[in-house]
């Protein structure tokens, strides 16, 4: 027995009826569901359209169907997704006044209204575990504002910066993701659909502005066929995934690379490391691999609900049924990344010595050796030529710039004096990076404000 089976004349073919049904995963959406159904129930109320008898046996059977749902005593049947299930549970509860809830509603906006609700409620949780990571990130920044270490460029030694500096990278792009999420919220989630009908409004006198400010809503959206058949909020949901998804594999593939031996930038701890079942030496990176590889599902849902969308004529189509898989799994993909990153970050052992000794090798002052001579009066592109011989000869007398003798340098150069030893130490070339973002400990305060403050 269906609820629209008025108009049949044969039941539903079984194979048919368990490929159409949605039931067993918009379960997720219960809690939604009922939220939005009682707010409707109350603007019935309200409208003249429901006693209050009626509104009442409504709302508080709800709310014990919720608990059911919640605590198992109530199981999935085989409805054909959740909005029907709940109001068939509700109408056997309580009988006739459950039959006269879905006045002046569709399912089309019910459910457009209950996946609104759904990923605001997922954003919100992702949003504190974000902060979270974002004030572990800059915790550490802190803690390693003076401590040394080379940054790269087409991973090569390239110039030394502090761990500090670095972690602050990571702390601003999850930043992003941060306001992203934010502006999503505000843009794509702010308009209520309910009331949208079917897709063509409703005669009956309901009021869109208290159900959309009960719900949480800003106000109702301006155009019901936009209504019922808008998913921008769920791509974007899903293009948010992709992207912190990018973010935490690029952080995970740091974590893997310095971790391994060739690096020993830094130590996983035991707890977010395997072994291997034949090399007993072996301590591996899984959980960063699995973070960096988790991208490609993320990415995928973007594709599949952009390819879903694509071409679909207006309003409602059961194609769009196929939206809340993807949500889902970007949903579970993020909060489990989340879960395991943070906590194997907090307990990731840097190694400041070996990054000390890392960032002073591998001609990482060279630049600062070129920029000591144009502040002598050479000219950048001289300066830089006569850089370029200078590390020749080091790498051919295998030793590091300043271990080179100012004979050696003057034999390049007249205007290197004594003090270029100390204008190319590490600490004097990371201290007198001043400019704006930059890696001195003077810049990196400030950059740990700034970013304190935007999280506020
Ligand atoms: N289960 C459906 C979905 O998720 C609900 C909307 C169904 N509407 C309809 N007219 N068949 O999209």
């Amino acid at each position: 027995m269906k609820l629209w089976d008025g108009r049949f004349q044969k039941e539903q073919d079984e194979v048919a009826d368990s490929f159409n049904t949605s039931l067993p995963f918009d379960i997720r959406l219960f809690k939604q569901d009922i939220r939005g159904s009682s707010v409707h129930a109350q603007m019935l109320c309200k409208c003249g359209i429901l006693t209050a008898d009626e509104c009442n046996a409504i709302v508080n059977e709800l709310n014990i169907i919720s608990a059911d749902i919640a605590s198992g005593k109530l199981s999935i049947d085989d409805s054909e997704d959740v909005h029907m299930f709940i109001e068939a549970e509700l109408t056997r509860r309580i009988g006739e006044a459950g039959k006269k809830l879905h006045t002046a509603r569709s399912r089309n906006d019910q459910v457009a209204t209950d996946f609104k609700l759904y990923i605001a409620d997922i954003y919100n949780e992702i949003e504190d575990k974000l902060k979270s990571l974002i004030s572990l990130l800059l915790d550490l920044a802190q803690k390693h504002i003076n401590h040394y270490m080379p940054a790269f460029t087409h991973m090569q030694k390239a110039q030394p910066i502090t761990l500090g500096h670095y972690l602050c990278a990571y702390a601003e792009m999850f930043s992003r993701d941060v306001s992203r999420l934010q502006d999503n919220k505000r843009r794509c989630l702010s308009y209520c659909p309910l009331g949208s009908g079917a897709l063509a409004g409703t005669t009956h006198p309901i009021d869109r502005e208290f159900t959309a400010k009960s719900l949480g809503f800003d106000a109702p959206c301006l155009n019901s066929l936009d209504g019922v058949s808008d998913r921008d909020f769920a791509i974007e949901f899903n293009f948010f995934g992709a992207m912190l998804g990018m973010h935490m594999s690029r952080l995970a593939e740091e974590l893997i690379t310095f971790a391994s031996d060739e690096y020993r930038f830094m130590t996983l701890d035991d707890a977010y490391s395997t072994g291997s079942s034949i090399m007993p030496q072996k301590k591996n990176p899984d959980m960063a691999e699995l973070i960096r590889g988790k991208s490609g599902r993320l990415y995928g849902n973007l594709m599949a609900l952009l390819t879903v969308m694509k071409g679909l004529p207006l309003a409602y189509n059961k194609d769009m049924q196929e939206d809340k898989e993807s949500v889902f799994d970007t949903t579970d993909t993020l909060l489990a990344c989340l879960n395991v990153l943070e906590p194997m970050l907090a307990t990731t052992v840097f190694n400041i010595e070996t990054m000390e000794k890392s960032a002073a090798g591998g001609y990482t002052n060279a630049t600062d050796l070129a920029d000591y001579l144009v502040k002598k009066g050479v000219p950048f592109r001289t300066a830089h030529h006569i850089c370029g011989r200078l590390t020749a000869l080091a790498i051919s007398k295998n030793c590091r710039l300043d271990e080179l003798t100012i004979q050696e340098l003057k034999n390049f150069s007249d205007a290197f004096d004594n003090d270029v030893y100390q204008a190319i130490s590490l600490k004097k070339m990371v201290d007198a990076r001043l400019s704006v973002g930059g890696p001195s400990p003077t810049e990196v305060e400030k950059t740990i404000a700034a970013i304190r403050a935007k999280l506020k």
